[in-house]
């Protein structure tokens, strides 16, 4: 899929705050500093459309990306920030829960895990917390360029063999890297199947002459 346009919309504190839901939405979340805002840069080819940093808690709101004025990336913020107090902690989480349970644009959920650590019980727990929720959910072991291919190989697999001890069923699993832009076809080629299909240009024309008045 060819990203001809990806434009920042708005950010939002909570999904009271979203703004009504027209286009097909797919939400990335995952630990603070997993790589989720890079990863939407990485995806739409523009370095600085999401906010990144190296220190982690940078995305603090619900960020909506319109692209191909057709569907919507959307850029969460990330859990176990150790540096917030735990009464924000609870509310960062309320916030993207909401969202997550309550949005009805919602198409699917990419769920990424930092490929360059062993299977994290939070990180579990939290796709477990997805799959108890029927959310449709797909994994995405993120940083691959920062590890040799074995270890990344080997964590991934360790993750996806605790999710199947777990119960926990997911739609699919990818491997990316921000910096490589490796996984990019496969993951745009995943959400273009989940979107609706447009009529062929030829289908829209003829529709057209259908309708004029002679
Ligand atoms: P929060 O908004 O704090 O939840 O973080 P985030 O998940 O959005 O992470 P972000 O995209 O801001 O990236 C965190 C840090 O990891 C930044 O310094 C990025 O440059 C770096 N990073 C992200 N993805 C990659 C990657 O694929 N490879 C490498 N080498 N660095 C990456
Ligand atoms: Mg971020």
């Amino acid at each position: 899929m060819k990203i001809e346009t990806a434009l920042f919309r708005t950010s939002a504190l909570n999904l009271d705050a979203c703004p009504p839901s027209r286009l097909p939405e797919f939400a990335f979340v995952g630990r603070s500093n997993v790589g989720k805002s890079s990863l939407i840069n990485m995806l739409c080819g523009k370095k600085e459309l999401a906010k990144t940093s190296g220190v982690p808690g940078k995305t603090r709101l619900i960020n909506f990306f319109e692209i191909n004025k057709a569907w919507s990336l959307v850029d969460l913020p990330g859990y176990g920030y150790a540096k917030l107090s735990k009464v924000a902690q609870h509310e960062f989480n309320q916030n993207v829960s909401g969202y997550l349970t309550g949005r009805d644009a919602l198409k699917h959920v990419f769920a990424l895990i930092d490929s360059r650590l062993e299977p994290l019980d939070g990180d579990l727990a939290f796709i477990e917390w997805l799959y108890t929720c029927n959310l449709p959910t797909s994994i995405i072991f993120t940083k691959t360029d920062k590890s040799a291919a074995g270890t990344v190989h080997n964590h991934a697999k360790q993750f996806l063999q605790c999710l199947d001890e777990w119960q926990i069923k997911v739609t699919q699993s990818f491997t990316c890297s921000a910096k490589t832009r490796s996984g990019r076809n496969e993951i745009l080629q995943f959400i273009n199947r989940l979107l609706p299909k447009q009529p062929r240009q030829s289908q829209r024309i003829s529709l057209g002459w259908m309708t004029k008045k002679h």
